[in-house]
């Protein structure tokens, strides 16, 4: 496969108490997106942070700010999220109560939107969405928590992904997050993923710049 890698790394793994220096980093070590977890502690257990910290590094990046959120009702969040300078907004559709309705909320926002699939959602039950959306986030550990162990039987779902958009033609992205290092992009790269989160693996790298080659597969 040819398509150019695109490396997202999540700043869940940066420093809270210095982020500007994490979004700083990421942009030195060739990151691509700026992935931003946003947990609720109600649909995931931990929480993170919200919109003010998205205006607050939109201010410094001209990267592709990422936001996937992990959080019960999210259509009562995405135009906050957008307003605050989102430019690719991701939710769980079982956490929405209409998750139409909420893809074409981010659109109208002017934003690319798209839907999570934790491992255990069934993926034929929200297909139906797949044509409103710009990208396809396929979790490969359970949202809720960095430094989780890649599920490999996930790597099907990424198959039955690609084979899902080729079929109703639409040509998006697939996007993977949970558990990506050096061993495991390759893997998800192979089932159809192009764009690839990766918190510890980035942010935790003696090396960083040389593990975002390597993740691109360019070293
Ligand atoms: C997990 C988050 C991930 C997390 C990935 O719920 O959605 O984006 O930061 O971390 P690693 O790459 O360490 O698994
Ligand atoms: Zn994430």
């Amino acid at each position: 496969m040819n398509n150019k890698i695109y490396i997202a790394p999540s700043i869940l793994s940066g420093d809270f108490v210095n982020m500007s220096k994490s979004i700083q980093q990421l942009e030195d070590w060739g990151g691509d997106y700026v992935h931003c977890d946003v947990m609720d502690g109600v649909y995931v257990k931990n929480i993170t942070f919200g919109m003010p910290m998205v205006a607050g590094i939109r201010k410094i990046t001209q990267k592709v700010l990422d936001v996937h959120l992990m959080i019960t009702k999210p259509e009562n969040y995405v135009v906050a999220f957008a307003e605050a300078g989102a430019d690719i907004i991701t939710f769980h559709p079982e956490a929405s109560s209409d998750p139409l309705a909420t893809l074409k909320m981010i659109k109208n926002c002017g934003k690319k939107c798209g839907i999570v699939f934790n491992p255990d959602v069934d993926i034929d039950k929200f297909k139906y969405l797949f044509s409103e959306c710009d990208v396809i986030l396929v979790m490969t550990v359970f949202a809720g928590l960095g430094g989780q162990k890649f599920i490999m039987n996930c790597l099907d779902r990424i198959k039955k992904i690609v084979s899902i958009l080729k079929d109703i033609g639409k040509d998006i992205p697939i996007e993977v997050d949970g558990g990506i290092n050096i061993t495991t992009a390759p893997l998800a790269i192979d089932a159809g993923a192009t764009i690839l989160v990766a918190g510890s693996a980035v942010y935790k790298a003696e090396n960083p710049t040389e593990i975002i080659k390597k993740l691109k597969g360019t070293k």
